[in-house]
């Protein structure tokens, strides 16, 4: 029976193993994590992540061949194969700071391996990490080996949050990549059959290690780019009369380029895309391309300017201040359908009204109280100038409300800001909004979600990214 432990409960390693144990009623997986909330979450009804259809599939396997342990060194030891899904964030100090993937949690979870392993294993790079990282865990593993045969293998995850149980339905494409030795072809087999179990055989595709790792990084830095491109344009929009919706369509409508990841927004966020490309600017600049890493630190400086630019709309299109002005936040996470909010462009906007000395109301249908503050009260990591970090004053933080309810937000505000596209949001009474709002009532519409005409109507003076000017901004001072 082949036995699959995964090191990491996360977004990604939960709902990945949670797929391969339904699909594959053979094999059995043992989640494990360091952290006992996390498993003991995983082990209840109320699962630590919220994923529409993740529910269904945990329930239908836990306790079959999906089960979510703390006892880390006892699965590791009697697995065949070892997935790590631990967390890579981007190095906060010290060499390569502000750009550099920091492997501390990958590097003790291989060390790990090395200790308990008393049979050959088999294992994987499941989290994003930088080019050449399992050639680094190999020798690691290899230089604790006690004769274990250890065979390392890429097979980076392209699940998107919010859809990721649809996504490991329906992959576009698994990518294994290997050694090419014997040794090393076996063992892409032994992982291509788990695969194989619903995937078919030509989305399986086998590379050397060093492509799937770095075509991790590729699709995430190609994603982003699309997204500052159309938000680059979209600002072009907002000069020129032109609506970003129409011209995206006509865009995407070239077989070369595609329809799909052309919604102008706010800024893309996720704990993914800023973290790549800054891994591929560092792993440019370590090989002396610095034209190429220029290049690719252009997609972050584009989403941290739609970010700002978004803030400069709302505080110049109210008179130049928000000081002491409800602003109802309407929408947390970095997209719909998830809880999570690393990296959301909600985070900088607010920030941004806050150091404006505005009053914020936050509602957000599946983000808590809690994480909201703690996300608000942590210093802002500047990526491009890692020393120089900007607290906020602690009074800010007293200007803060969350509610759970949309019009409680929106009551007695100055101006709503919608920073996320939840489906609700467009069926909120508007009328009733307008109705409870200090006048002129504003409505920035950071997800192109709502109906501007149909706003204006209503009353509102309405923003939303990258389409024609309401006449009354169009009067306001310029945004930088
Ligand atoms: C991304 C990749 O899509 C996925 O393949 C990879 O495995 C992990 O990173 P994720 O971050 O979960 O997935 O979500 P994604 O749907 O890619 O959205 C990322 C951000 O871009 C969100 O903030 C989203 O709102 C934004 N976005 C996306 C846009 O602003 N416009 C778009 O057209 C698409
Ligand atoms: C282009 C646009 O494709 C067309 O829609 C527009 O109307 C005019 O400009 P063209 O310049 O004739 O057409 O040729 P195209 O096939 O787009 O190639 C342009 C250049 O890009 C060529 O030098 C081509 O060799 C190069 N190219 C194209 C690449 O280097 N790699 C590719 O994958 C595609
Ligand atoms: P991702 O989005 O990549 O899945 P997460 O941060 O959601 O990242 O999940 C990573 C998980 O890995 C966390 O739950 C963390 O506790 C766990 N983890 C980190 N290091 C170890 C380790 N050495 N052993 C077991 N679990 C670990």
């Amino acid at each position: 029976m082949v036995k699959i432990c995964c090191i990491g409960a996360g977004y990604v390693g939960g709902p990945t193993m949670a797929v391969i144990a339904l699909k594959s009623p053979a094999v059995e997986v043992v989640v494990v994590d360091i952290s006992v909330a996390r498993i003991n979450a995983w082990n209840s009804d109320q699962l630590p992540i919220y994923e529409p259809g993740l529910d269904d599939v945990v329930k239908q396997c836990r306790g079959r061949n999906l089960f979510f342990s703390t006892d880390v060194e006892k699965h590791v030891c009697e697995a065949n194969i070892i997935f790590v899904s631990v967390n890579t964030p981007t190095k906060t100090r010290g060499l390569g700071a502000g750009k550099a993937a920091d492997l501390t949690y990958w590097e003790s979870a291989a060390r790990m391996i090395a200790d308990v392993s008393k049979s050959d294993k088999i294992v994987v790079e499941k989290s994003t990490v930088p080019v050449k990282t399992a050639e680094a865990i190999e020798k690691i593993l290899t230089h604790n080996s006690k004769g274990i045969n250890y065979q390392i293998l890429s097979n980076p995850e392209f699940l998107a949050e919010g859809t990721a149980i649809q996504d490991l339905f329906k992959p576009d494409r698994v990518l294994i990549g290997g050694r090419e030795t014997p040794e090393g072809r076996k063992a892409v087999q032994a992982l291509k059959d788990v695969y194989a179990q619903w995937v078919p055989e030509e989305r399986i595709l086998t590379t050397n290690l060093w492509s799937a790792e770095l075509s991790k990084l590729a699709a995430n830095a190609f994603l982003a780019q699309r997204i500052s491109s159309v938000n680059a344009i979209s600002a072009l929009c907002e000069a020129t009369g032109a609506n970003i919706t129409e011209v995206a369509y006509s865009v995407g409508k070239d077989s070369r380029i595609g329809p799909k990841f052309l919604n102008a927004s706010v800024g893309f966020g996720g704990s993914c895309f800023q973290k790549d490309i800054l891994n591929l600017v560092y792993i440019c600049e370590c090989n002396g391309l610095s034209e190429v890493a220029n290049y690719w630190k252009q997609v972050i400086k584009i989403n941290d300017y739609q970010k700002s630019r978004f803030v400069n709309r709302v505080v110049s299109s109210m008179f130049n201040t928000v000081s002491g002005k409800k602003i109802a936040v309407l929408g947390f996470a970095f997209k719909k359908d998830t809880g999570d909010t690393r990296e959301t462009p909600a985070i900088d906007v607010c920030k941004g009204l806050l150091g404006d000395k505005a009053t914020i109301s936050i509602y957000d249908p599946q983000v808590t109280e809690d994480q909201i503050q703690r996300d608000l009260a942590m210093n802002k990591f500047d990526w491009d100038h890692p020393i120089h970090l900007q607290p906020l004053s602690p009074t800010a933080f007293t200007q803060v409300a969350v509610t759970w309810d949309a019009y409680e937000a929106t009551k007695g505000a100055h101006g709503v800001c919608i920073l996320t596209e939840w489906d609700e949001f467009k069926d909120l009474d508007f009328q009733k909004i307008y109705d409870s709002m200090h006048k002129p009532a504003f409505l920035f519409d950071g997800r192109n979600v709502v109906d501007v005409e149909k706003l204006r109507a209503i009353g509102f003076i309405v923003y939303a990214i990258g389409k024609p000017l309401d006449p009354w901004l169009k009067d306001m001072p310029a945004v930088a």
